[in-house]
């Protein structure tokens, strides 16, 4: 059968989204990774662009241990260990040493009683949610939340789903409120770090206003934080949005291995029979393959690095340059938001504008992602730079130089 009419739509929808000037494009392919030297940190080779170097100012690995030799070497033993794939999915016999000290590491390292490790926390997020929903339970969510939030709610099938104003605890008071009466459990869901800014949840409210309303619903309000871009690069000691807002309440924990902890793969952590619950109900765990042993392995050696003096170092020195890099986008007279969290903003507002600048950047050896509508709302356009602890005073220097000639170029007339 000939495709032929069905591509010419395809065709007019990619053409529509190309003039649009939101359209992601070509990806591109690193080709080399050149380890830091001297006052540099690491580099990039990207393909088509021979010896020109790049900066990566969008990397989410803040720790920068995607490249850390204890977790190579503890990627390639397991895979020689146990072979690099796990053959089957977690319940037949696709669960392997690698993944079971992970998820007891994992829980203890967010003092849970249990963890469920899952392929992405995309998947996680999807299988909390759409597991746990009734058709008596409203779902309750940030307008910013990240997109496997948006269509986890899609996907369940609740009695009815509440967005509040962004951070807005008034709001969100106020849908609690109002489902009163209307449903047995409410699911309150929210990011830890909303990624497109790097500004955090109000965690301490939330949870407070949970627990203020909770005995008003037959079967009480559940928190869940998705916190995949808090943990690893917030608080002393990593461990996210829950320990700089010092909240307390969190009933469910949603991350990822595939930012701080320099892997891949997403996990979940809570009570034991919140997680026995998951492991016997939850599709998008129960019928797809786990993250590798490899992986498995080198995030239980990501967890160890992050919980030793090196790990504190390396929170120390992300921090430390997090707040230059800030301070400097400032000093330069762009706008930004005020945040600990290495995601540094550049508001820029305009689509056009945001295009200009990222491809000034690119042509100038710096890697910057620029978010245009539909990822953020109109007006709010904006370039996301991220910070992370291999970055050197050098690094970034050479960033906000870049950021300076650009702008007395191209803003200042
Ligand atoms: C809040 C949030 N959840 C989930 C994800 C996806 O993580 P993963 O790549 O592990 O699916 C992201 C990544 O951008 C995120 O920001």
């Amino acid at each position: 059968m000939s495709l032929a009419k069905y591509i010419d739509t395809l065709s007019t929808e990619i053409a529509s989204i190309e003039e649009s000037g939101t359209a992601k494009g070509h990806e591109r392919v690193v080709t080399a990774f050149i380890p830091p030297a001297e006052k540099k940190g690491p580099r990039f080779l990207l393909e088509g662009f021979g010896d020109k170097q790049f900066i990566r100012m969008n990397s989410n690995s803040y720790l920068g241990l995607s490249v850390h030799p204890k977790l190579i070497k503890a990627e390639e033993e397991a895979a020689k260990k146990y072979g690099v794939g796990p053959g089957a999915v977690r319940f037949i016999s696709g669960t392997y040493k690698p993944h079971a000290e992970l998820e007891r590491k994992l829980a203890a390292f967010h003092h849970r009683e249990d963890c469920l490790l899952t392929s992405s926390a995309y998947t996680s997020v999807l299988g909390v949610i759409v597991t746990l929903c009734t058709p008596e339970t409203i779902i309750i969510s940030d307008e910013l939340n990240h997109n496997c939030i948006i269509n986890a709610m899609k996907l369940a099938r609740p009695k009815d789903r509440k967005v509040y104003r962004h951070v807005n605890m008034a709001d969100f008071e106020h849908k609690i409120v109002e489902s009163i009466g209307q449903c047995e459990t409410i699911l309150v869901v929210t990011d830890g770090v909303f990624s497109m800014r790097g500004v955090f949840a109000p965690l301490l409210t939330i949870c407070e206003l949970a627990e203020k309303y909770n005995d008003m619903f037959l079967r009480g309000i559940v928190v869940i934080v998705d916190d995949s871009h808090g943990v690893g690069a917030l608080g002393k000691t990593g461990r996210g949005t829950e320990e700089i807002t010092q909240a307390k309440g969190v009933d469910i924990i949603v991350a990822t291995l595939g930012k701080a902890f320099g892997v891949n793969g997403g996990y979940v952590c809570s009570s034991k029979e919140v997680i026995r619950y998951l492991r016997e109900r939850n599709q998008f765990y129960i019928f797809t393959n786990p993250i590798t042993q490899g992986e498995a392995a080198a995030g239980v050696a990501a967890i160890d690095i992050l919980d030793s003096s090196e790990g504190r170092d390396l929170l120390m020195h992300l921090h430390s340059m997090t707040v230059f890099f800030r301070n400097g986008l400032i000093a330069l007279g762009y706008e930004t938001l005020a945040s600990p969290h290495p995601v540094v903003p550049l508001l820029v507002r305009e689509t056009e504008k945001t295009a200009k600048l990222v491809a000034y950047l690119f042509d100038h050896g710096v890697l910057a992602t620029g978010l245009n509508y539909p990822i953020v709302p109109k007006g709010d356009q904006l370039i996301r730079f991220q910070v992370n602890a291999s970055h050197t005073l050098h690094d970034l220097e050479t960033v906000l130089g870049v950021l300076a000639t650009f702008k007395r170029q191209h803003w200042s007339k």
